[in-house]
């Protein structure tokens, strides 16, 4: 693609967070140069769009690839992970790099930055998981968002790993509020869910099963609460990241309406997918065990309504695949098997047949939750929307296309799929990315590198200038 390429997506309906209208696309080089009525300049390459949605490029917000985690990688690293992400019309993606070293980030980010750098085949930023908040770490902080990384992780479960103090929560959200960073907490009540588990293993209650029944929503409730609470006494903002329940949810509710800057997301497994999913047998149960986990079917209507209202703003996928040799590290004990899921292609097939089809959603508000209002909320300005200006990162979405889910038309990079024997109504025909056509038709017709990060600025939260702007 040379500079001043132009490209023009002709006949096709553009769907926005606001509404839908037909219009054509124009792309220079790459971004997005003018939406309407517009002729092919001379020398364009012109894409047959008609019968097809034209929806900003999706931005996954909650991704883990290449994470080394309970003592294993995620199977999906940059360059498979990136793959599927387009295949799914995923352009854009937020990683967490995760501190390793004690009393720094800057080598965390520097680790992440190396496994993505000449990889990946859609853009990319990071979010930086903090495990030991010291004094040092908390200092390092400003240097993280000098690199362009604006949003700081806490996770309150994963005791003995990756599991933070409520101390060093408070004083992380303290120095994120003063450096105009967003806060963000895996919730769960870490100590509670380490008894329960204990007790379950020693009264023989091995089977993948018992990971969902000892993390009860009631540790999600608690700790989202407890989090909101110190984002409150602190003044921080604050995103508490895969909401998987009503209890949940109705927590950052009852906060929101005091007044506090908190904001959620939910994933997409936890609108679709079951606790039953677990009590499938052998290495089968042990893919779905993710962390919350996957919760009673009563959850998702009242799921669904609160990501209706907005109360959660958006959806992503905690994208965190382990093939199934992993995954039956733990068939005979399921605190060993590694917790996530393989989802990042999937997002936008399955909220459009569970969301819109169903009626649960419109078509804007599903581009809304899936790409506008995370591009806003994490300070991804060139991202987000089709707009003269932004990045032409666009997805042509055929909703009169059924594509089969399965191992045979997955990127990613595990040996089962979750949805295998479903087909979806409608797929992704093409996915450009910055003017670029990534993904055509099943094909990745990019190299790996084409992807760039991008940093992120300006102040996150509801009070901060990235979402007011
Ligand atoms: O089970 C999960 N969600 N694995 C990824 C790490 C996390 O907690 O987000
Ligand atoms: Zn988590
Ligand atoms: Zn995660």
């Amino acid at each position: 693609m040379t500079e001043d390429h132009a490209t023009l997506l002709q006949g096709g309906r553009v769907v926005s967070a606001d509404g839908e209208y037909d219009a054509d696309v124009l792309i220079a080089g790459e971004q997005i140069a003018a939406v309407g009525s517009v002729a092919a300049p001379a020398g364009a390459t012109v894409i047959d769009a008609s019968g097809c949605l034209l929806l900003p490029g999706l931005v996954d917000n909650h991704t883990h690839l290449s994470m080394p985690f309970m003592g294993m990688w995620s199977s999906d690293d940059y360059d498979t992970g990136t793959q599927a992400a387009a295949a799914g019309g995923v352009t854009c993606l937020v990683d967490f790099a995760i501190q390793r070293e004690p009393d720094q980030l800057r080598s965390a980010l520097e680790d992440w930055q190396g496994r993505a750098a000449g990889a990946a085949h859609v853009d990319y930023g990071f979010h930086m998981a903090i495990t030991n908040a010291n004094e040092a770490t908390i200092d390092d902080m400003a240097a993280i968002v000098d690199a362009g990384v604006s949003s700081f992780k806490l996770f309150m479960a994963y005791k003995g790993e990756l599991m933070t103090r409520d101390d060093a929560m408070a004083a992380t959200m303290e120095r994120a509020r003063d450096l105009g960073a967003l806060t963000m907490v895996h919730a769960e009540n870490g100590d509670v869910v380490d008894l329960l588990v204990t007790r379950a293993l020693q009264a023989g209650n091995t089977a993948a099963i018992h990971h969902a029944l000892t993390r009860p929503e009631f540790v999600e409730a608690e700790a989202t609460s407890r989090a909101a609470r110190l984002a409150e006494y602190t003044g921080a903002s604050l995103f508490v990241v895969h909401v998987t329940c009503a209890a949940a949810a109705a927590e950052i509710q009852a906060a929101q309406q005091r007044g506090v800057d908190v904001s959620a997301e939910t994933c997409t497994q936890y609108l679709v997918n079951t606790i039953d999913d677990l009590r499938r047998p052998g290495v089968e149960g042990c893919r779905y065990i993710c962390s919350p986990p996957l919760r009673d079917a009563s959850n998702h209507e009242p799921l669904w309504d609160y990501v209706r209202r907005g109360i959660l703003e958006s959806v992503s996928t905690d994208h965190c695949p382990f093939r199934d040799e992993q995954k039956a590290r733990g068939v005979d004990d399921f605190s060993l098997v590694p917790n996530g899921l393989p989802a990042i292609q999937h997002r936008l097939a399955k909220l459009w047949d569970e969301g819109v089809v169903a009626g649960r959603i419109t078509p804007s508000e599903l581009v809304d939750r899936t790409s506008t209002t995370i591009a806003r909320r994490f300070g991804l300005t060139s991202k987000g929307a089709i707009a003269p200006g932004k990045d032409a990162d666009v997805v042509v979405f055929d909703p009169n296309a059924p594509r089969p889910y399965g191992v045979a038309t997955s990127l990613m990079n595990v040996d089962y799929d979750l949805y295998e024997g479903e087909t979806a109504s409608g797929s992704v025909r093409h996915t450009l990315s910055r003017g670029t056509m990534v993904y055509d038709r099943g094909e990745i017709l990019t190299a790996p590198g084409h992807g760039r990060f991008v940093a992120r600025t300006g102040t996150l939260g509801t009070r901060g200038a990235a979402v007011t702007a």
